[in-house]
């Protein structure tokens, strides 16, 4: 699976997004260690803390399918360029990072890919 494509299935999740709140859909596409891939919504609710971000809704998909690495995350934000995971979903990326790391892919300002690392994203992290 590609990068692009990965892309594609993060667009593809974003649709499904149900934020009623923020109204801020974002989508989130995990490729697994296995090859395999797993989307992701942002999941709001009303008690607004209580709230999924897309890139955990993509992971914790991943696990639930027996997956314990990912190697790479693609996320989509239609609202906003350059939609980066927030902070804890940075540390949650970097729980299941695999041994080469995990790249990071957001859509540029003229809808090229970035390629960040989550080394990148969130340095000197905190692991046991
Ligand atoms: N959101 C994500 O899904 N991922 C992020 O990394 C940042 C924020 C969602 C949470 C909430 O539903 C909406 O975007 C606005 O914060």
């Amino acid at each position: 699976m590609d990068y692009n494509e990965l892309m594609e299935r993060a667009k593809q999740a974003s649709e499904n997004s149900y934020s009623p709140y923020s109204h801020f859909p974002v989508g989130a596409c995990v490729l697994a260690e296995s090859g395999k891939v797993y989307v992701g919504t942002n999941v709001e609710n009303a008690s607004y803390g209580a709230t999924i971000c897309a890139e955990r809704s993509a992971i914790v998909n991943a696990i639930v399918n027996g997956e314990r690495k990912i190697t790479a995350v693609a996320i989509y934000g239609p609202k906003m360029k350059r939609c980066a995971p927030c902070g804890p979903c940075r540390q949650v990326i970097d729980e299941f990072r695999s041994e080469k790391g995990v790249d990071i892919i957001l859509e540029g300002d003229n809808g090229e890919l970035e390629i960040h690392t989550i080394d990148e994203l969130l340095p000197l992290s905190f692991n046991l």
